[in-house]
């Protein structure tokens, strides 16, 4: 009798051990595996042309901006919108969530789409501190909100979003949260999960959100790499036709940095706006108008630049600085998109290109692809009018 039950014991307390040791390991393999232990959603898989699933309903959450301003679910109802979460002193995964937020910006030019970034740093990110992050970045705060929430509201959206904020022990890294972005849609439904690391996951996602707004479908490099490299050829232009080698000098020409929007005097004592007909015309024929206190030393350019030469010096120039297409005061100038004939807002973040001296301007990158592969047949019968109304100022 007495020897059985020994031998349970022994057996027993074996297996005990082994149960104590596995479970060690398991510990120890959980606490060295990166992957977070959160409860995270993954995008589901769907090919670019298939409609977008219906996920599931957001939290209802309440927040504060960077202006100290509140934003609810409420508040968001009617429009699309983009949200991800970062932390401003996070120097791992928020650089790139946050370059990824503002290139978003930049490809979803919809004026209906809103941009959200909450923060899991509730005691560190303040609306004052979230102010300075957004301005950092540059981003388009009209429709960027950085928001701050109490700590239990932060858990609980984030659940919400069926994803977890997580505060770690390690001072790199001291908030584990998710590396995706949601889509939202004017119901407050989730449409779309996309991970930040995955660039074509983020065009998908501009062209997504654009097609919920109703926007037209983003063009994307092309468009985009065009206008950048535009300022870059003209960069080398300007260094290599010698206009650096006076315009660096203050005494023998006026410095071009700022130039756009700006009031210049002539010397004949009228004043006139720095636009875009100006710069070309001050390019091409420099005696048409001479700057006050300089002389007339600029040779002219005309004949010797192609028309895409011009585009990219003016390019070059506008680059420098300056409030491209309207001047200090507050006007307002609209044109009509040749394409679509919509009427537009003539400012420099409407998509807009050169074409024979004009500038045109478009309600989307879609007009403006379109107008670019035949311009004559959207110029011919009525020569567009970009007039802007000057302010008297
Ligand atoms: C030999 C010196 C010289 C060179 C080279 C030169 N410029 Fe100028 N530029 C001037 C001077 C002087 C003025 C001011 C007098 C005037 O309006 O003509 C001026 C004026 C301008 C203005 C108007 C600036 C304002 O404040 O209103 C622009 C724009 C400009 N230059 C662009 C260029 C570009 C682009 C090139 C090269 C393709 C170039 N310049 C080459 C001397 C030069």
């Amino acid at each position: 009798m007495k020897e059985p039950r020994s031998l349970l014991l022994v057996l027993g307390s074996i297996g005990g051990i082994w149960i104590v040791i596995f479970g060690v390991l398991k510990w120890g393999e959980y606490l060295l595996n990166s992957k977070p232990p959160v409860l995270e959603v993954s995008p589901p898989s769907r090919s670019p042309d298939e409609p977008l699933p219906v996920l599931w309903e957001i939290p209802l959450f309440s927040a504060v901006d960077q202006n100290g301003q509140r934003v609810t679910t409420q508040d968001l109802r009617g429009r699309v919108w983009i949200a991800n979460f970062i932390f401003t002193r996070c120097t791992a995964a928020c650089p790139l969530l946050t370059a990824q937020m503002v290139l978003l910006q930049r490809a979803v030019r919809h004026p209906d789409v809103r941009f959200l970034s909450f923060s899991v740093d509730p005691d560190y990110d303040t609306p004052t501190v979230l102010k300075r992050y957004a301005a950092v970045w540059k981003g388009d705060e009209a429709r960027w909100f950085l928001l701050h929430m109490e700590r239990e509201m932060l858990y609980r959206t984030a659940a919400g979003l069926r994803v977890a904020v997580l505060p770690l022990d390690d001072p790199v890294n001291p908030i584990l949260h998710s590396n995706l972005f949601f889509l939202i849609d004017q119901e407050g439904r989730v449409r779309g999960l996309y991970d930040s690391n995955d660039s074509e996951a983020m065009k998908q996602l501009a062209n997504d959100a654009l097609a919920l707004a109703g926007g037209d479908r983003w063009l994307p490099a092309s468009e985009l790499v065009a206008e950048e490299s535009a300022a870059q050829v003209g960069e080398r232009l300007y260094a290599s036709l010698g206009c650096a080698a006076c315009h660096t000098h203050t005494t023998i020409a006026p410095p071009l940095a700022g130039l756009f929007g700006k009031l210049v005097t002539l010397n004949d004592g009228r004043t006139v706006l720095a636009d875009e007909k100006y710069v070309r015309e001050a390019i091409l024929d420099p005696a048409a108008h001479l700057v006050t206190g300089y002389l007339p030393l600029m040779p002219s350019y005309r004949g010797y630049l192609t028309d895409d030469e011009l585009d990219h010096l003016v390019a070059y120039i506008r680059a420098q600085g300056g409030s491209p297409t309207t001047p200090q005061s507050a006007d307002v100038s609209l044109a009509v998109d040749p394409v679509c004939k919509m009427e537009v807002r003539s400012g420099n973040d409407t998509p807009h290109l050169q074409h024979e001296g004009q500038t045109y301007y478009f309600c989307s990158e879609h007009c403006r692809a379109t107008f670019r592969q035949n311009p004559a047949r959207y110029v011919a019968p009525a020569k567009q009018v970009v007039e802007r109304e000057r302010s008297p100022r």
